[in-house]
C-alpha cells in the first residue's frame, strides 16, 4: 500500500505545492484547508481533500479518523498551516497573540495528539513541523510570530525524545523568507493593530516586508520548501532540522561557527554586499538594531 500523508494549510503557498509533490511521488495525499473550495485543483489531481481549520479540535479529530478509517495508516503528518502576526509587542493585543498561538502552536499540538495513537500503533511515522528561521533570529516587530515558531521548535524537540524508540521521526523544517501569499495576511493582520506613535519607523519597515512576496536574491520558493518536506518524509533517517534557502543556510552556519559578538556584524556586512534585493532595507534596519542571533 502507498504511504499516506496528511497536510494542513493546502489552500496556497508551500502546503499546496507540497500536496502536488507528494501526489507526483505516488503518495496517498490528504490535503486540507479551512475552505475546501480552495482545494478543487488538488482534488482534480487525485488528492483526498477535507476542510480542516487547525483551531478546531473537531475538525482535526474528524479528519484524522477519516484517514485512519479509509487507509488504515497515517505515515506522515505535515504541520504547515500558519500565519504571521507582526507588530511591536507593546501594540499587539493579547487576543491577537492568542489567535497566533492558536494556529501556529496549538494547531500542531492538536494534530499531533490526534495522529500519534495511530503512528504508535503502526510503529512508524514522520511528523514534520514547519517552523521558521525567525525561531533562531527573532527580530523587532515579529515577537508574536517568532515566539510561536520558537514554541513549535521546542515542542518538536521534546516530542522527538518522547517518541524515540517508537519508530516515529519528528522533523523541523525552517525556511527563510518564502515568496508566498503569507505576506498578504501579514499586512491584513496588522490593519487592526493600534499603531502606537512610539513605533512609526518599525511600522514602515513592516509595511516594506510585503515587497519580499515577489521573490529575489536570498528569498526562497514554496517549491524549495515543499521539496525539502517531501525529501524528509521519504527518508528512513531524516535530519532533525532542515533549513531552507541560501540565506537560512548562511545564517545557521554563521550562528554555529562564529562567537556571538561577531554574528550581527558579519550578517550586516553580508546584507551590504548582497546588492539590491527585496527586503534589503528591512534587513539593514533590523541589523542596525543589533538583533540577537541565537
Ligand atoms: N512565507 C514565509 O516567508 C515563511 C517563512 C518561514 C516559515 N513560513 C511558514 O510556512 C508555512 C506555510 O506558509 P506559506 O509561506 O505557504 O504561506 P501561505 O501561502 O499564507 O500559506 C499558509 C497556509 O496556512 C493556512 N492557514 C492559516 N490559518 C489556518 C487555520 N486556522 N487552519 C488551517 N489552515 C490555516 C492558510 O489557509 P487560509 O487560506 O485558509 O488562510 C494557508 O493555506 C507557515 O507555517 C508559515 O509560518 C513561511
Amino acid at each position: 500500500m502507498r504511504d499516506t500523508v496528511l497536510i494542513t494549510g493546502c489552500s496556497s503557498g508551500t502546503g499546496r505545492v507540497a500536496a502536488r509533490k507528494f501526489l507526483d511521488d505516488g503518495w496517498t495525499v490528504y490535503a486540507t484547508a479551512r475552505d475546501r473550495d480552495e482545494l478543487t485543483a488538488l482534488d482534480e489531481r487525485g488528492a483526498h481533500t477535507a476542510r480542516l481549520d487547525v483551531t478546531s479540535e473537531d475538525d482535526v479529530e474528524r479528519v484524522v479518523e477519516r484517514v485512519v478509517d479509509e487507509q488504515g495508516q497515517l505515515d506522515c503528518l505535515v504541520n504547515n498551516a500558519g500565519f504571521g502576526q507582526m507588530g511591536p509587542v507593546e501594540d499587539v493585543p493579547l487576543e491577537k497573540v492568542t489567535a497566533q498561538y492558536d494556529v501556529n502552536v496549538f494547531g500542531p499540538h492538536r494534530t499531533i495528539r490526534a495522529a500519534l495513537p495511530q503512528m504508535r500503533a503502526q510503529g512508524s511515522g514522520t511528523i514534520i513541523n514547519v517552523t521558521s528561521l525567525t525561531d533562531r533570529f527573532p527580530m523587532a516587530g515579529t515577537g508574536s510570530y517568532s515566539g510561536s515558531k520558537s514554541a513549535l521548535t521546542s515542542a518538536s524537540q521534546a516530542l522527538r525524545q518522547e517518541v524515540r524508540g517508537k519508530g516515529i521521526d519528528v522533523v523541523i523544517v525552517e525556511p527563510t523568507v518564502v515568496a508566498t501569499e503569507f505576506y498578504d495576511r501579514v499586512r491584513e493582520e496588522l490593519v487592526d493593530v493600534d499603531h502606537g506613535a512610539a513605533y512609526t519607523d518599525l511600522y514602515e519597515i513592516l509595511e516594506l516586508l510585503h515587497t519580499v512576496k515577489s521573490g529575489g536574491p536570498g528569498i526562497t520558493t514554496p517549491e524549495a520548501v515543499a521539496e525539502t518536506i517531501r525529501v524528509a518524509a521519504d527518508s528512513d533517517d531524516p535530519r532533525r532540522r532542515y533549513s531552507v534557502g541560501s540565506s537560512a543556510k548562511a545564517g545557521v552556519a554563521i550562528a554555529a561557527l562564529l562567537p556571538e559578538s561577531m554574528r550581527t556584524p558579519v550578517m550586516r556586512a553580508g546584507v551590504e554586499v548582497a546588492g539590491s534585493c527585496p527586503g534589503k532595507r528591512v534587513l539593514q534596519w533590523w541589523f542596525s538594531r543589533n538583533h540577537d542571533v541565537n
